[in-house]
């Protein structure tokens, strides 16, 4: 039988092409008219279907014009993955171009082997995807008439009643998303205060489907376009895209498991890129530190408090008046600066700052250098486009052209240059949606710039008789010279169809529930092309994920063999591949504290972006000691860890108050001392996609108690996190799926029964934390005041024997900052009825061993190894066990 389902309905319909667009009929008319499709010309070689589709009655023009000729193909691409394209026939309709979003590679599988089958309707055409094994509908577009207009497509599928649905990125919104009158608008912004229900800084169009028993599907729309995603239950519970423009490209995900959809998704958007091992300390940074004495004087009381800190960032106060690439001579100097950046080295720290897209319109080499090259987007009078943002009036990059590359390049070569700029470790992008400032129409951006004050006035400079800063002696020798080998990326132009023409690129007559109202508004207007002939309509979501890739290239131009690790405000599908990324601008307050979590899952476990992390005690207003103490808790069960506030804010690194300081100490020394264990699945996701953050029903994707659960969530496979999440309270409900827990801080065994239980007396310095049963968790023996001190510790291992005593865990070990590893070490650890087995590949060269196993929760063995500990109730086995080598105990 051919999994293309014989046509229901073959009414075939002759259609009058009349060119690719027809005239447009009538400006009242409604979606209910719109004829829709029919199929004709079908094509079928066993994993590849193609067919014409034809414009099925008169256009309806609700929203432009209705194209009248499509094509469909659709390719079994993988046993799990089906990919659904429906474009022009003429191919004008712009789509994304592969230089930003490579094709995934595929099999082409023969149909008959994949666990998906499409069918589909001839006309008016309509297709449904079903999962073979159960015969249920996953996506079924006949919920109502297909529309391909020049400026607007709408795609429905019905969908089961009260869905189980995540992703639909970005967003702070209930991580299983409303499916009553709900709508996710794409359309990236600079979204102050992260509001619930709009539009946020990135675009990541898939969706997680999960049906319990029946599994879990993925359904990710390769579009860069402006869109609604509507859904709702008033006509049969249904999801709608309406895109304003672009094409249909639907890659279908058969799960079963949500933790195959990720993976599976990671085949497409790319696996994430592994991180330098010091990224996951801990990072302090402020907008508003005036002077690089105050950054020094903060590094130094971390260190009087004691308070382990990793890294240090600058904000855009280093810039002379805000433009990028420059350093405030007077409160910022580069002698300072680089001390300042010395000391860190020196101390086994590291130091951060930030770069925005927008350069100063004025006479200075970052703006002179990229004019030279002709790089800054451009009005159609060929004049720069100007804007208004940090430094006053602004052009901006344009990322498609091909030389933008090397001004980026350069610009890092110098500005960052180890041995006579600011030799950054890693980096910090911002603004990027793009950001403007200045309102649509911004005609007159330099009275703009003006009346709203930018640049700011710097503060005083502080006379020279500030405090001596504890630690930081007067003089640093500066590093000698070393020669760097510079490799240049070709930037591709787009290779694709730039966008249909005669298009309202500015005032399109669908509007999208933009946030920000017209499209247009507070970022590049949307009515420029780009180099090769794409517009910012098309493209304005993609701005802030191509300027990642050229920060990231930018970045191992100068400093070719170490891991970039670089945050970025906005993402478009994909970015984990190059970069990570913050939650942008937070309040301080309990609601942004509980919504991180879901939108940090979101992002490592749907998105593929695992390097993710909020302001830790929130950016906008003021934090207050019991919200910052519970968020320094939260927070380094993140991947990535930084606490960061506006310049407004009351200061809040985590010395400031006692509780906090406390918190932050015992937070960082767990965190520090888990490392190994959350870096060994940070590079398990970069390998196969597998999430190292994971909801709850991604563990126990049977238990519908777990589908709504937004609060608690497994840091890695193995430990489950139930932060407090109510002010002034001490206590919390948890859940615990069926299965055996053991608290982390005392080792108690409990037994989950698929229920709540009450924990109380939680103080603002502790977290819950319990290990699930059947793993084995690496960690170090003690913690330390960085990751290189850390690196020296020896290991412990916890076996946490399940119901059926047997434990698994792993550790990954490499030398953590090279781009090319030159040895690693996968250890799998596995424990059955008291036989522990150490197995894997051993290439890593390490003189750390580990000093003790630990098996929690009593239990005896008869081997004389095993020293049984009544009063812990727990058995223990005396290192060393090297890690260089196999390594068995028999029971
Ligand atoms: C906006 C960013 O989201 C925020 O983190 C930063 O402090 C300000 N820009 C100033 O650069």
């Amino acid at each position: 039988m051919s999994r293309f389902r014989t046509p229901l309905l073959s009414v075939a319909l002759a259609c009058v092409a009349l060119g690719n667009v027809l005239p447009r009929q009538s400006s009242n008319a409604s979606l209910a008219q719109c004829p829709g499709y029919a199929v004709s010309n079908t094509q079928d070689d066993g994993s590849r279907f193609t067919a014409d589709l034809s414009l099925a009655g008169s256009a309806c023009n609700v929203y432009g014009e209705d194209l009248t000729d499509l094509k469909l193909e659709v390719e079994y691409q993988t046993t799990t993955r089906l990919h659904v394209k429906i474009y022009d026939a003429a191919q004008q309709v712009y789509q994304v171009p592969e230089s930003v979003f490579p094709k995934p590679s595929s099999s082409s599988v023969v149909s008959t082997g994949a666990a998906l089958a499409f069918t589909y309707t001839e006309s008016p055409f309509s297709f449904a995807v079903t999962r073979k094994d159960t015969n249920e509908t996953l996506f079924d577009s006949s919920a109502a008439s297909f529309v391909f207009e020049n400026q607007y497509l709408r795609l429905r599928t019905h969908l089961p009643s009260s869905p189980n649905l995540y992703g639909l990125g970005e967003h702070t919104d209930p991580f299983r998303l409303n499916t009553t009158n709900y709508t996710r608008t794409m359309w990236n912004r600079d979204a102050y205060g992260t509001p619930i229900g709009t539009n946020l800084y990135g675009q990541h169009p898939i969706y997680f489907d999960h049906r319990g028993a029946s599994g879990t599907h993925g359904v990710f729309l390769l579009s860069s376009s402006g869109m609604d995603i509507k859904i709702n239950d008033t006509d049969g519970q249904y999801l709608e895209y309406n895109t304003l423009g672009g094409i249909i490209d639907l890659y279908f995900l058969a799960g079963p498991s949500p933790k195959d959809v990720s993976m599976q998704y990671a085949e497409i958007a790319g696996l994430p890129v592994m991180q330098p091992y010091w990224g996951f300390g801990f990072h302090q940074c402020k907008y508003g530190y005036r002077d690089v004495y105050q950054v020094a004087e903060v590094v130094a009381n971390y260190s009087i408090a004691e308070i382990p800190l990793e890294t240090m960032w600058t904000d855009i106060d280093y810039m002379e008046l805000r433009k990028v690439f420059t350093l405030d001579p007077e409160r910022f100097p580069l002698e300072k600066v680089r001390e300042l950046v010395s000391y860190l080295h020196e101390h086994q720290q590291h130091y951060i700052v930030m770069v925005d897209p927008a350069v100063a319109y004025q006479d200075y080499p970052g703006f002179n250098n990229g004019m030279d090259l002709d790089v800054f987007l451009k009005r159609s009078n060929g004049s720069i486009y100007k804007g208004a943002v940090w430094p006053g009036v602004t052009a901006f990059p344009d990322w498609f052209h091909p030389d933008t590359q090397t001004y980026w390049d350069n610009e890092f070569l110098s500005f960052f240059d180890p041995d006579t700029g600011v030799d950054i470790d890693a980096l910090w992008i911002d603004m990027n949606e793009a950001s403007n400032f200045c309102p649509f129409p911004c005609d007159d951006p330099e009275g703009f710039a003006e009346e709203s004050g930018n640049p700011p006035k710097p503060p005083p400079v502080r006379n020279n008789s500030r405090r001596a800063i504890p630690g930081f002696p007067a003089d640093f020798q500066l590093p000698t010279s070393v020669k760097r080998s510079i490799s240049l990326r070709q930037v591709n132009g787009s290779g694709t169809a730039v966008g249909l023409p005669g298009r309202d690129l500015l005032d399109p007559a669908y509007k999208i529930k933009n946030a920000a109202g017209s499209i247009s508004n507070l970022t590049i207007r949307t009515d420029l092309i780009n180099y090769g002939g794409t517009t910012q309509y098309d493209t304005h979501n993609l701005y802030g994920t191509m300027m990642s890739t050229a920060s990231r290239d930018a970045m191992l131009a100068r400093r070719p063999d170490r891991r970039p690790l670089i945050i970025t405000r906005s993402t478009f599908a994909g970015a984990g591949a190059r970069v990570g990324h913050w939650l942008g601008d937070n309040f301080s307050d309990w609601d942004h504290y509980r919504i991180s979590i879901a939108e940090i899952l979101e992002f490592a476990a749907l998105f593929q972006i695992p390097m993710v992390g909020t302001d830790v005690c929130g950016f906008a207003q003021n934090t207050t000691e019991q919200l910052c103490a519970r968020w320094a808790m939260l927070g380094a069960f993140s991947p990535f860890y930084r606490n960061h506030a506006d310049y407004q804010s009351v200061d809040q690194e985590f010395y400031r108050w006692a509780t906090v300081a406390e918190a932050a100490r015992t937070a960082i020394s767990v965190r520090y001392r888990l490392m190994d264990y959350i870096y060994s699945h940070l590079h398990r996701q970069s390998t196969n996609g597998a999430p190292m953050l994971n909801p709850l029903f991604f563990e126990y994707p049977e238990d519908s108690n777990t589908f709504g659960i937004q609060y608690q969530y497994f840091y890695g496979d193995s430990i489950l996190v139930s932060p407090v999440t109510e002010e002034n309270a001490t206590d919390v409900s948890i859940y615990l799926p069926n299965e055996i827990f053991y608290d982390f801080w005392t080792h108690e065994k409990i037994q989950g029964t698929g229920s709540y239980i009450q924990l109380n007396d939680v103080p603002f310095t502790s977290i819950p934390l319990h290990i699930k049963g059947g793993s084995i968790i690496p960690l170090r023996e003690t913690s330390a005041n960085t990751t290189t001190e850390l690196r020296k510790q020896n290991f412990l291992l916890w076996i946490a024997p399940n119901a059926s005593n047997q434990a698994i865990g792993s550790l990954y070990l490499d030398e953590g900052n090279a781009l090319e590893q030159p040895a690693t070490s996968e250890i799998v650890f596995t424990y059955d009825n008291g036989a522990f087995k150490m197995t894997g590949s051993f290439g890593y060269n390490t003189t750390n061993v580990i000093a003790k196993i630990t098996v929690l929760g009593g239990g005896k063995s008869t081997n004389a190894s095993y020293l049984y500990n009544e009063q812990a109730g727990s058995m223990t086995i005396n290192g060393p066990v090297p890690l260089n080598k196999e390594f068995n105990l028999s029971p």
